[in-house]
């Protein structure tokens, strides 16, 4: 949909944009975060062609836009100005009316219908803001005003640069919350500006990290938290963020590896014998494959007289297992829900992957907090 390719934009000898490439899908939210001067707001200005990059080029549906016009170009594109940049001059009516107004694709009526939708949307009492001129609304509520005049436009592409920045945070939280439903809904190709973390890690598809002018990672928010391609993302991103954000971390980074299994024709008295080598209270049995058949615990076998029967004749084949990817969030509910002290991971042929206990947890969960304090200290 959007593709940034090789840009530059220098003013005078100052590199303000080196060398970015993007690729912005159709209907996704992509997020541009960064420090005060990295070149975000410079980034819309060049896809909103108010001004021109030094080098490179940008395609709109794989039309070059510098050879496009750039009043219909404009009009394909909803721009929530940093600061808001409502007209002063004009009412909220009019200013959010605007563009649907020049368009002509709508009728009066259906254009009015939608200003009073975008403003309950936005929180806004329609006859208390609508004759209004911005200069007597406050910054959130202007802010709030330069949203819904975005979204009004109809347009495919919406350009927001930190549209949220001057609401409180109840507010904020609310807005975030209505961007994401009215997304999930139309699905319009969206930037988003913003320097806050959390809310890039609510609202985004993918996450552009810009430092000073170039791209340092654009990927899935997953991926950034999980795998930061250097030290500057990492710092960024900031090393308690992983574990504020519990649904990023997977089964498979806190479960123990190579689990105590045993194939199911070993014997009960076999079965006890390893479990006190290897101080276990349970096995878990699987096939010659290694998919996993069942659960033996030491209760099974104590009360079992017949010691020399197999394993597998004595094991529970009905185990609460979950995947490798599964989240902790899910994984401590389920443990909660059932009251199991541990549970073992699969992979998606069913293969025993590893085993999460309570301990192995405690465990993961501790080193990464000791881990957090020393890098606090140094
Ligand atoms: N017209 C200009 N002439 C000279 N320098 C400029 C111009 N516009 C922007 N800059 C510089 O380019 C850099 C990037 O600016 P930009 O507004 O894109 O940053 P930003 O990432 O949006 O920052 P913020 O988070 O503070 O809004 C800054 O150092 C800024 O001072
Ligand atoms: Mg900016």
């Amino acid at each position: 949909m959007i593709k940034i390719k090789n840009v530059t934009k220098k003013v005078g000898a100052k590199v303000i944009l080196d060398d970015i490439t993007l690729d912005i899908e159709k209907g996704t939210l992509v997020v541009l975060i960064g420090s005060s001067g990295c070149g975000k707001t410079t980034t819309l200005k060049l896809i909103n062609k108010l001004i021109k990059p030094t080098s490179g080029e940008i395609y709109i549906d794989d039309k070059p836009i510098s050879k496009e016009n750039t009043i219909e170009l404009r009009r394909k594109i909803g721009y929530v100005i940093q600061n808001t940049g409502l007209f002063p001059h004009l009412t909220i009516k009019e200013n959010i009316e605007l563009i649907p107004r020049l368009k002509k694709e709508k009728t009066i009526e259906e254009i009015e219908k939608t200003t009073i939708e975008l403003l309950e949307m936005v929180g806004l009492k329609y006859e208390d803001y609508i004759d209004k001129y911005p200069s007597q609304l406050s910054g959130g509520q202007q802010q709030r005003i330069g949203v819904a005049r975005a979204i009004a436009t109809d347009a495919e592409i919406i350009l927001m640069d930190e549209p949220f920045s001057a609401l409180d945070p109840i507010t904020r939280t609310s807005l975030q919350e209505q961007l994401f439903t009215l997304q999930d809904e139309l699905k319009k190709t969206i930037i988003f500006v913003t320097h806050d973390m959390d809310e890039a890690l609510k609202i985004a598809d993918k996450i552009c990290i810009m430092d000073s002018g170039k791209v340092a990672q654009y990927d899935t928010p997953e991926n950034i938290l999980r795998n930061p391609v250097n030290e500057f993302v990492k710092n960024f991103i900031g090393l308690d963020r992983v574990w504020n954000n519990p649904e990023y971390i997977k089964a498979k980074d806190i479960m123990i590896k190579d689990p105590v299994s045993v194939k199911p024709s070993r014997t009960i008295i076999q079965g006890i014998e390893i479990m006190r080598t290897s101080k276990v209270d349970s096995l878990l049995v699987t096939d010659k494959n290694h998919k996993l058949e069942g659960i033996v615990t030491v209760k099974d076998m104590k009360s079992n007289i017949s010691k020399s029967q197999s394993l597998g004749s004595i094991m529970s084949s009905e185990v609460l297992v979950v995947k490798e990817d599964d989240n902790l969030v899910n994984i401590l509910s389920i443990m909660n829900e059932r009251s199991v002290g541990y549970i073992p991971v699969v992979t998606d042929e069913y293969k025993l992957a590893g085993l999460i206990t309570r301990s192995s947890l405690l465990s993961v969960l501790s080193e990464q907090f000791l881990e957090m304090e020393v890098s606090v200290l140094g």
